[in-house]
């Protein structure tokens, strides 16, 4: 058995702002069921939520100020989190990482450079808790100093750093390495300058015993320039140590057999049963009921990254077909207006609801036809394949997790049982609704979309294979480290 501190700035249903949550909530989880000990860590946000007890487990003091960690479990679960509590930079209402506006808090790099500061106390177990991990486990920008901190112990734990997504790089001015007490030793290009800016990804990157991705796809795209921001130079000289594990999903969290916020539970046999989500999902929406229409939808974060762009040039084409879009969603402000526009214009057709909401998120999954994910790159991408398990038909882009757990529907590939979507290569709005195109040819041939909703509800997208990779590379690291 492992000892594993799991690093995250977010964990489904502690908080969540995206598919980071959804992952760091559900692999821990994934990792204690094949034994191993595995404790979660990341900032006590005022937002975050548990239903279970919390105590007071320790103080830790760093730059002269004490911290508190608490301890409590993930709900439901016997994986035990540790939250740092700071006030002062925890305690704010809202979004981990952005104000009301949308603009990132100010003090994000103390705030999450301290969060590391604390993290590697915990690592070092100078709490004196008797557990000090193996390995610990960083994700995402906020917790690349983790790696390269802990590069400065003697009798460190291995690290791992995984990149969930290459665009967020947790970049700051030259002036914030001083003050956060950054040592000398980690401040140069080969480091955590980049190009005269503090990098935390670069933390992750360069310090790292290992990096993995969440995707084998996106493991050699981010090697690219167009995918790498810079950062391709220094990823293909670690490609030794870079990986890609697909991430999986939560089964029991995603399952149209027993969902509770779905109107009609249904499984790959009664399927049939689907079409009563599709006429709550209609009446939600203020859509005209009709379960013969098409009906795309669309969850998101509303940002160039999910292509929603190319979505908006399609729409004037799209409304002119027999067809209706339900899209849920928010971020940039631009696409906001714009979907909203016409959705004004066109509200036989068109429906949107700008906001936030977990519950009408499984609505969608299950009411829908079909999934728009027409994403310029993704990492990995978990809508696709929640909507692949309640039998929606996802239309992808070739890239990243999508090209990787999407099959496209063609002659060879639904005599082998494996069509379970629509795959498009270009990032154009003319490749978008070619796609768009097949699919509605599809969908008129009702033997044909069944077989394609059944091939996408019997795949497996299950943790235990990637959880079992994870542990894998973990051993491997152990192996290499004790060496
Ligand atoms: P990303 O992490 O890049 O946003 P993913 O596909 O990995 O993309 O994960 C997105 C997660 O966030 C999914 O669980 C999705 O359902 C959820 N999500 C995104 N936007 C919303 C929203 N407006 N309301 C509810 N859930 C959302
Ligand atoms: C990021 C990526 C997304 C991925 C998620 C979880 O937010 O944008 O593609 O699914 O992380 O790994």
């Amino acid at each position: 058995m492992k000892k594993i501190l799991f690093v995250t700035s977010e964990a489904h249903p502690l908080i969540k702002t995206g598919g980071l949550a959804d992952v760091c909530g559900s692999l821990p989880k994934a990792l204690a069921e094949l034994s191993q000990d595995i404790k979660l860590i990341i900032p006590n946000y005022q937002a975050l939520k548990t239903s279970e007890n919390v105590r007071f487990l320790c103080s830790i003091r760093v730059d002269n100020r004490n911290i508190n960690i608490l301890e409590t479990r993930m709900p439901d679960s016997h994986v035990i989190v540790w939250l740092v509590d700071y006030p002062a930079y925890f305690n704010y209402p809202g979004n981990p990482y952005v104000d009301e506006l949308g603009e990132p808090w100010s003090n994000n790099a103390e705030r999450f450079g301290l969060f590391c500061r604390i993290v590697v106390e915990m690592a070092m177990d100078r709490a004196n808790l008797d557990w000090k991990p193996d390995i610990v486990h960083c994700n995402d920008w906020q917790s690349g100093l983790v790696p390269a901190l802990l590069s400065l112990e003697s009798n460190r734990p291995s690290t791992v750093f995984t990149i969930h997504n290459m665009a967020y790089q947790g970049l700051f001015p030259a002036s914030t390495a001083a003050l956060l007490n950054l040592s000398g030793q980690l401040w140069n290009p080969a480091g955590l300058e980049f190009h005269e800016m503090l990098s935390f990804i670069k933390g992750g990157l360069v310090y790292a015993d290992h990096i993995t991705t969440v995707s084998p796809t996106y493991a050699l795209e981010i090697q690219t320039p167009e995918f790498g921001y810079g950062l391709e130079g220094l990823l293909d000289h670690r490609k030794e140590f870079l990986g890609g594990i697909i991430n999986g999903i939560d089964l029991d969290q995603w399952n149209p057999e027993t969902d509770p916020f779905i109107a009609q539970n249904y499984t790959v046999t009664t399927l049939n049963k689907k079409r009563l989500n599709k006429a709550e999902l209609q009446t939600r929406f203020a859509l005209p009921v009709n379960d013969c229409v098409p009906l795309f939808g669309l969850i998101s974060r509303l940002v160039e990254q999910k292509g929603i762009d190319l979505i908006l040039e399609c729409l004037p084409e799209m409304i002119a077909m027999d067809m209706q879009f339900v899209l849920l969603g928010n971020g940039d402000k631009k696409f906001e207006k714009q979907l909203q526009k016409m959705a004004d214009l066109y509200p036989d057709k068109i429906s949107i609801t700008i906001g936030y909401d977990e519950s009408l998120a499984h609505l969608i999954e299950a009411g829908a036809d079909i999934f728009l994910m027409p994403s310029r790159f993704e990492p990995c991408g978990l809508n696709q394949m929640y909507s692949q398990r309640y039998g929606t038909i996802p239309v992808v882009r070739k890239t990243g997790g999508l090209a990787d757990t999407v099959t496209d529907t063609l002659p060879g590939s639904l005599s082998n049982h494996t069509a379970s979507g629509i795959v498009f290569n270009e990032a154009s709005s003319g490749a978008l609704l070619e796609a768009i195109k097949r699919t509605l040819v599809l969908y008129s041939i009702p033997d044909t979309w069944k077989k394609m909703q059944i091939n996408a509800m019997k795949k497996d997208f299950s943790w235990q294979r990637s959880a079992e990779q994870y542990l894998a590379l973990y051993e491997n690291l152990l192996g290499y480290t004790q060496e």
